[in-house]
């Protein structure tokens, strides 16, 4: 033991039982100490987790390979195991608690054999703040302390803080007991993977892997998972969103969180560098969180939110210099590199990190690569480990304890075609429901096939810890209680046209969007009444130093009557298969977009495009 453990009789209950249960060899109880950091990292550098890159061109920073069969999160292992099976709703896998913990005792007995047990105290929020949760991991995995302790507040300061209070338990094992004399793997795992939480009983256990979201369980299981599920019973929001900051050349500052799929642009829209004509203009654009928030309402009638994390575990591939330069800066040192490639001279490569590939590398599984040899560098969904306070943009206020107020919700997925480049709800009912019914290609985030487009309802579809029709009753039910709402709004970065190509230049740019976002919201912009929402015209964007004609907006900003009969239909399907606990209003809501896009009988035979310009045609 590494210190004195305070009295929490909880805790130190639960840590004997689980050391019962799953037999470490011994048990280290994390202070959250440089030096423990340092000494851990050695040790994953002996077993070979660890490739120490080189301090030059990388100060303090690692890289690691993962084995590959866990490179992402796992979608159809993770469970929502409610006592009853309609509280997790039919988006979500359940079985019920008691088998499933009779389970997971089985596959937890023994499974710490020859390991270390590390005990992980971490708070999700700023220490000691009143709307921070504390919970603690006990996980086999060094490589898990060295990622929680960038990812969250974490050591013997949170126990501090604890006391003899109330913490969420998060139980972790990579599943691969060491008998004595067994050389380890460098990723140890097992094929078998259970991600599991008891959303009444406040507690997780997550079996078989070491990665990211499935083993890093501060962030999808607790700050969305479970917090979702503690925001429904309290009355506040657990959102998978990034929050900014938009200061206009007047000084004035506008919050938004925006939800995106993952790996649909949150950590890049998050720490947007302006266009230069905006910067000499005055505009400026700060970080608060790039995942996750956490909303509620406060006694002035507004809305807060705070970022609950410390770091960013980032998507490395497409993250350059021009796209995201306050990602480059934060991973340029102290950071844990996740499945990229290694450069000959001990420095990390991944596709889209520069135009030109280096002539040799090693690849993400360790493999001598060469430029056109036909397999990708890095994995696609290889990740950095970075603390957040090392991104230039970040935000005075982002460690605020009573969080940063929020004018707009921005909701966007990755659709290449049938949504515009961007639309305002009229409402937040209109809101709650484009939120809700948000279409969104796969990506390599999760296990499984890619480019597939799926609902992912408020970009929480892998992410809600209850019923998704009972959490659309909540938000809507939060914007009745509060005075002037957020402004809602529908993005898309990511049409493509018939090559493939992406037509929206993306990235900074998306900065004209933003812009017209922040002035609807303070009522300086205009827009035109559309089938869906509120929409600029091409006079209401500032299209300063960049080459779009007005034609080329009217295609991006285009409502193709025949894409949105299919996208009604695909609405109806989770309408369908949510019936039960469907808010009423979504059935009104989807009738008055179908008969505004409609407008006479006529109109289902004349199927085309209708722009911003063109709606009183
Ligand atoms: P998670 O961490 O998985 O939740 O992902 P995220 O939502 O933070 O996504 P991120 O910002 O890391 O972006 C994912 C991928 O989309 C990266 O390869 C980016 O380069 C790419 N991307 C982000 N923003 C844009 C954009 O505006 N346009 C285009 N074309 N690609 C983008
Ligand atoms: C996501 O998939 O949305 C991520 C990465 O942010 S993970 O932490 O693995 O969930
Ligand atoms: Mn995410």
């Amino acid at each position: 033991m590494s210190y004195e453990v305070p009295k929490n009789d909880k805790l130190l209950k639960w840590v004997e039982e689980m050391a019962t249960l799953c037999q470490p060899e011994k048990i280290h109880w994390c202070d959250g100490s440089q030096q423990e950091y340092d000494e851990l990292c050695a040790l994953l550098v002996k077993s070979g987790t660890f490739r120490k890159l080189n301090p030059e061109k990388r100060p303090n920073s690692y890289l690691a390979w993962s084995d590959p069969i866990d490179v992402a999160r796992v979608e159809d292992r993770t469970f929502i195991c409610s006592i009853s099976k309609n509280d997790a709703g039919p988006t979500n896998n359940w079985m019920h608690p008691k088998e499933m913990k009779t389970k997971l005792k089985g596959l937890f007995k023994g499974c710490m054999k020859g390991r270390t047990m590390y005990v992980i105290p971490f708070s999700m929020g700023p220490l000691g703040s009143p709307i921070a949760k504390i919970g603690v991991e006990i996980s086999d995995s060094p490589y898990v302390v060295i990622n929680m302790r960038i990812m969250a507040r974490m050591g013997k300061a949170v126990l501090d803080v604890l006391g003899s209070g109330e913490f969420i338990p998060c139980m972790h094992s990579v599943g691969a007991p060491l008998e004595p004399g067994q050389q380890d793997s460098p990723w140890p795992c097992n094929k078998e993977k259970y991600i599991v939480h008891f959303p009444e009983e406040r507690s997780i256990w997550s079996f078989g892997s070491g990665y990211g979201g499935n083993a890093l369980l501060g962030k999808k299981c607790l700050a969305l998972r479970i917090a979702s599920k503690i925001g429904k019973d309290e009355g506040w929001l657990a959102e998978h969103m990034l929050i900014l900051g938009v200061e206009s050349p007047e000084g004035e500052k506008t919050y938004v969180g925006a939800a995106f799929p993952s790996a649909c642009g949150k950590t890049n829209f998050a720490m947007l560098i302006p266009p230069k004509s905006f910067q000499s203009k005055g505009w400026k654009v700060t970080t608060i969180g790039d995942d996750i928030a956490w909303i509620k309402p406060a006694a002035d009638g507004k809305i807060y939110a705070i970022n609950p994390e410390y770091g960013y575990f980032g998507v490395a591939p497409g993250t350059n210099a021009k796209t995201n330069p306050n990602a480059m800066a934060s991973c340029a040192a102290n950071t844990i590199f996740t499945n990229v490639a290694l450069t000959p001279d001990g420095d990390v490569w991944w596709e889209g990190m520069t135009d030109e590939p280096p002539a040799k590398l090693t690849d993400w599984q360790g493999q001598e690569w060469t430029p056109g040899c036909g397999r990708p560098a890095a994995h696609p969904n290889a990740r950095f480990t970075s603390p957040a306070s090392q991104c230039p943009s970040i935000d005075p206020d982002w460690e605020n304890p009573k969080g940063v107020p929020i004018s707009a919700f921005i909701f966007g997925g990755r659709r290449k075609n049938t949504i515009p480049l961007v639309y305002q709800s009229f409402n937040w009912s209109y809101g709650v429901y484009l939120a809700a019914t948000m279409g969104s290609e796969t990506t390599a985030a999760a296990v499984g096939a890619t480019g597939n487009v799926r609902r992912d309802p408020f970009a929480m579809l892998p992410f809600c810890g209850y019923h998704m029709a009972d959490y659309f009753s909540h938000w809507l039910q939060f914007g009745r209680t509060i005075a002037r709402p957020p402004r809602i709004f529908s993005v898309n970065w990511f049409q493509k046209d018939e090559d493939g190509k992406f037509v929206w230049p993306g990235y900074g740019e998306n900065m004209r969007v933003l812009k017209w976002i922040v002035e609807r919201v303070t009522g300086r912009t205009g827009a035109v009444e559309s089938p869906l929402g509120w929409m600029p015209r091409y006079q209401d964007i500032d299209w300063e130093g960049l080459d779009i004609s007005r034609e080329k907006f009217h295609e991006i900003m285009a409502v193709d009557r025949a894409q949105w009969k299919d996208e009604l239909v695909a609405h109806d399907e989770l309408f369908i298969k949510l019936f039960d606990r469907m808010p009423k209003e979504f059935l009104h809501i989807r009738e008055l977009i179908t008969s505004s896009l409609w407008r006479s009988p006529e109109h289902w035979e004349q199927i085309g495009d209708v722009h911003p310009e063109g709606w009183n045609e």
